[in-house]
């Protein structure tokens, strides 16, 4: 019989060394650490979706039509240039999957969303590491230069960005996507906070790949839909590593159902952006503590000990995100905006803590 370090053995090499991810489920907690939309979904949406008839004894529709052409509708896009996803984590490495791989690299720029890396290892693409200048804006000199290399396929620019918030120029990932000759993905996860999109820049460059999802504005994170927006021939090259039903019918319906109720996601995402002004306001008149302007629904902060702050706050029941250490921002902490309520009970304990310090 196999011993357990048989089996590792008999493992792909990159697989070993993997660490796999984990996130923190604390559903008594106040949750500050995941970019959601903490907003019940619009009134009316779960009665319509609960008086569908939904076969679940059938396979989904593969090529999600009818979501597609609600996509279409809402991103002004045709859907031959759609392609659909279990949560944008899917969708990354499918992109991987099709332009990346042994021997090609992708080019990122640290500090990012991490699961670019992962998405990477998984698919045995090497990662070309361009830093944000000052840990917050695009060295687009040396993407460029970076891109040069044949071994460069893709590189990602994620905006806003996660975890700084920051939005990059249109004009500077224009210029990546006029010069480097590869593809180019814009991960738009925060589009709607930021009311900034490359959308209608697609029909101009088919090496342009924008990525966005429903599990923010859209409040459906638990659901695991995103989608790519691209020209067709494009996004009909990276559909070809698709798995044939990977969004079930449930997601695929309240997709649908979701982009009918547009005006009242409106409605939150206002006041989503409010409340994160608010919250930024107070956390800089908060001593020693550093705060990062944000376009986005969460706010990256360094206060003197974070990895403290995180415990106090934990404690008092509050889960924000402990980036741990960032290139070149260090320690830093990322909260998303919660309810108006769960926002004041935040800042009333940060003060707590930070008195205390002293
Ligand atoms: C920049 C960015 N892209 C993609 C995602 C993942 O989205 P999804 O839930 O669709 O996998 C996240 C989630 O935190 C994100 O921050």
């Amino acid at each position: 019989m196999l011993s357990n370090n048989n089996v590792e053995k008999l493992a792909r090499p990159e697989v070993r060394q993997l660490v796999p991810y984990e996130s923190k489920h604390l559903p008594e907690c106040i949750k500050l650490d995941a970019n959601e939309n903490p907003f019940p979904w619009p009134e009316g949406m779960r009665k319509e979706l609960f008086s569908e008839k939904l076969a679940f004894n059938r396979y989904p529709d593969g090529m999600a039509q009818d979501l597609k052409r609600a996509i279409a509708t809402y991103t002004k896009t045709q859907p031959a240039g759609i392609l659909v996803g279990n949560g944008s984590d899917e969708l990354i490495q499918l992109i991987l999957l099709t332009f990346g791989g042994s021997g090609k690299s992708v080019i990122i720029h640290p500090p990012t969303f991490s699961m670019y890396q992962m998405a990477a290892r998984l698919t045995d693409t090497t990662v070309v590491q361009v830093p944000l200048l000052h840990g917050l804006e695009l060295d687009t000199e040396k993407m460029l230069m970076a891109a040069l290399s044949p071994e460069a396929h893709v590189i990602i620019v994620c905006n806003p960005n996660n975890p700084t918030g920051s939005l990059f120029s249109r004009e500077e990932i224009l210029r990546l996507v006029r010069e480097s000759g590869k593809i180019v993905v814009v991960d738009e996860a925060y589009a709607e906070f930021s009311g900034e999109t490359l959308i209608p820049e697609i029909d101009h460059y088919p090496n342009l790949v924008i990525m966005r999802t429903f599990s923010k504005a859209f409040g459906m994170a638990g659901l695991r839909l995103g989608y790519l927006l691209g020209q067709p021939e494009t996004i009909s090259l990276i559909n070809r590593v698709r798995q044939p039903f990977n969004v079930n019918s449930f997601s695929q319906k309240v997709g649908i159902l979701a982009l009918g109720y547009v005006k009242e996601y409106q409605e939150q995402i206002q006041q989503i952006k409010a409340e994160t002004q608010k919250l930024y306001g107070r956390l800089t008149q908060i001593p020693n503590v550093v705060v990062y302007p944000t376009k986005a629904n969460f706010i990256l902060f360094k206060p003197s000990d974070p990895d403290g702050w995180t415990d106090k706050l934990l404690k008092r029941g509050f889960l924000v995100r402990n980036m741990g250490d960032l290139p070149i921002l260090g320690k830093c902490l990322r909260i998303s905006a919660g309810l108006p309520e769960e926002n004041e009970g935040f800042l009333q304990v940060i003060q707590e803590i930070n008195q205390s310090q002293y």
